[in-house]
């Protein structure tokens, strides 16, 4: 027996989203349909209703969220019925040649669930990252489900799911920032401010924070920045050069993912220094750089998908050092809102406004 919720879904491209029925079937072998109680905005939803991520529509989108598990397919023993899970993009399968050789965060392989959410005219949806959950109920692998400690606040939670767990690993897992390395972080949104609160929970000894907004470098500053650039007023890169005795950043994280702001970090990192591009750039953006400052500074250029995380390691973790006042995740929440208010949240997010609109249910 399927059932009919409400879901927000993207259309056509460059649409405003609408708030429809959904038709959820019954879980199948692996799959778990899960009561969703928050779901953040993260400008991913914003890239997929633009049509940058693929042309599948139409999306179910919404992707950082957490709830409850109310019902369980056959076979699945990863969770149980009443759980309290944050869902992932990341369940990895444990058999593709990533994973065997131990380099599960890079699994080429993830599960989601096998059987399709529809319009209740039986149109097939794309769910967001494998998700969709800007909706009262959504359909996932048991795997895509990560139980963390109950006591920790949905709408918080639930940013873990993405934004926040990129920004964290991509200083903490790809950056591997450790105490006493300076870093610096360009575009401090949700995903940079959190790169941002990594960094201080590892104890970097000096976070420079870098936007074109104000607003944005007062909020980075209450994550752990020590110092904040305005990069309309200053120079980025020799500003971070001279807040570094000179030499840069050891870490330098772009959170923005623009050519000129690539450049940025890889010009104010010390030689040898590593940058993390987290940002995600569109497919028409090109790079010209001479390739002999690659070979002659050295050092290390990642990219961080996911802050090259495992959900089931990072998770309970992270929700853990939130509970005991280590790590201000609840500081994301900018605003909750209802679910026929994600187009809005598109335009808050657009000029600024908020670091996390949390849709809660
Ligand atoms: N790699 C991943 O797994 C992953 C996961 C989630 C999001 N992302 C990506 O991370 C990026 C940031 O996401 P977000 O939710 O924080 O977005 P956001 O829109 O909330 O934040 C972007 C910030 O960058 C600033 N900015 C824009 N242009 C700038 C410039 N030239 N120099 C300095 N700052 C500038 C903005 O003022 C804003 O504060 C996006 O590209 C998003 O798609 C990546
Ligand atoms: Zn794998
Ligand atoms: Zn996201």
């Amino acid at each position: 027996m399927s059932q009919t919720v409400r879901g927000v879904i993207s259309r056509s491209k460059g649409q405003p989203v609408e708030l429809v029925d959904i038709v959820i079937p019954d879980p199948g072998p692996g799959e778990v349909v899960v009561a969703i109680q928050a779901c953040g905005v993260c400008h991913t939803d914003l890239t997929y209703r633009e049509g940058g991520i693929n042309d599948e529509y139409p999306f179910l989108l919404g992707h950082e969220a957490a709830g409850i598990v109310e019902t369980i397919g056959a076979g699945v023993t990863h969770v149980e019925v009443g759980d309290f899970v944050i869902l992932n993009w990341r369940a990895v399968c444990g058999e593709c040649r990533a994973c065997k050789r131990g380099r599960q965060h890079l699994c080429f392989d993830t599960f989601n669930a096998a059987q399709k959410m529809t319009l209740t005219d039986g149109t097939e949806l794309s769910p967001a990252l494998g998700i969709g959950a800007f909706a009262d109920k959504t359909l996932v692998h048991e795997g895509q489900c990560t139980k963390v400690d109950s006591a920790a606040d949905p709408a918080v939670a639930g940013l873990l799911g993405c934004g926040v767990m990129a920004g964290i690993g991509a200083a903490i897992n790809t950056g591997a920032v450790n105490r006493d390395d300076t870093v610096a972080v360009i575009g401090c949104g949700g995903v940079g401010d959190a790169a941002i609160a990594g960094a201080a929970l590892v104890g970097a000894r000096r976070i420079i924070a870098v936007d074109v907004d104000d607003r944005k470098l007062h909020t980075a500053r209450e994550f752990g920045a020590t110092h904040t650039i305005n990069a309309k007023d200053l120079d980025a890169t020799e500003t971070i050069q001279d807040l570094t005795d000179g030499f840069g950043a050891d870490v330098v994280i772009d959170a923005v993912g623009r050519p000129e702001t690539w450049k940025q970090a890889f010009y104010a990192r010390d030689l040898a220094g590593t940058v993390v591009l987290v940002g995600v750039p569109t497919p028409d953006m090109k790079l010209e750089m001479p390739l002999v400052d690659f070979f002659s500074r050295g050092g290390a250029l990642k990219s961080s998908w996911y802050g090259d995380c495992l959900p089931e390691r990072d998770f309970p973790t992270l929700i853990s050092l939130y509970l005991q006042g280590r790590l201000p995740l609840e500081k994301f929440v900018s605003e909750r809102i209802s679910l026929d208010a994600v187009e809005d949240a598109f335009h808050k997010m657009h000029a600024g406004e908020v670091l996390r609109s949390v849709v809660v249910l």
